[in-house]
């Protein structure tokens, strides 16, 4: 009864819950470790828009986000050619290209899936992509992570595994919401353009339940100088 007393107020402890507003998560240096593992009690989805800012100079392919199932990819983002972005989930990709975008700049990404249709979309700061074919069925999410690439994972080792240092996420990240339904074209544009959008059901960054593991600042956003 004790001992799982404490394990419980370790658990706890080490996942903070906060609202985000006007922070980013900074992740400064190229690691196999370091990662911000973002938790939400919903597992299993039949859609999902997943929204986020980030700001980089990483010219090499990288994860922007990583949703992952025991033994398998559930659905990560990533950058995986000069102007390709992957949407992988249950061994089905979907490829996007057209989608350079400028280094050192902050951009806003969203990412729709629906088992309905099967399809996919990006929206790279507003400007959506041709729709392709992902996969039907519902997916599972079990471990949702920002920072590192997770292609499959073993949830016996889940505190020990190393990530692929050549797949990581090196820059910040900031404003990431995920919803269980596909937001229309102008909840999306809202989005990107910073005005009243509604946050997202599943995981919200004013309301955030969240893990830091390795070096990763939680930093407040540099703002331009005010007077
Ligand atoms: C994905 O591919 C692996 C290896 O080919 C296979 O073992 C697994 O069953 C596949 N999973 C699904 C959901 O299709
Ligand atoms: C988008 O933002 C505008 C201005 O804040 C607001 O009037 C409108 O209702 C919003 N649209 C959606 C779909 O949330
Ligand atoms: C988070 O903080 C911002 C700024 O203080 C505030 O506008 C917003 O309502 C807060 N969000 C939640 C969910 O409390």
């Amino acid at each position: 009864m004790e001992k799982l007393l404490v394990l419980v107020l370790i658990s706890t402890c080490n996942a903070l819950n906060q609202n985000l507003s006007g922070k980013m998560l900074t992740f400064p240096q190229e690691t196999d470790s370091a990662n911000v593992r973002l938790k939400t009690p919903r597992e299993k989805f039949s859609a999902v828009t997943i929204c986020l800012r980030f700001f980089t100079d990483l010219g090499r392919n990288h994860v922007l986000f990583s949703a992952a199932t025991p033994g398998n990819a559930a659905f990560i983002i990533k950058k995986t050619a000069a102007s390709e972005i992957q949407q992988v989930s249950k061994n089905s990709t979907a490829i996007f290209e057209g989608q350079a975008f400028t280094l050192n700049t902050w951009h806003s990404l969203c990412s729709t899936w629906d088992s309905k249709t099967g399809l996919g979309q990006l929206w790279m700061d507003g400007k959506p992509s041709a729709r392709k074919f992902l996969h039907y069925g519902a997916i599972r999410t079990p471990r949702i992570l920002l920072g590192q690439e997770q292609d499959d994972f073993n949830e016996q080792e889940d505190q020990q595994q190393a990530f692929n240092q050549q797949k990581s996420f090196v820059g910040m990240v900031n404003d990431v919401h995920m919803w269980d339904s596909v937001l229309r074209p102008c909840q999306i544009q809202n989005y990107t353009n910073q005005m009243n959008f509604a946050p997202g059901n599943v995981l919200s960054w004013g309301a955030l339940h969240f893990q830091m593991t390795g070096r990763v600042v939680l930093e407040d956003m540099q703002s331009d100088c005010k007077q």
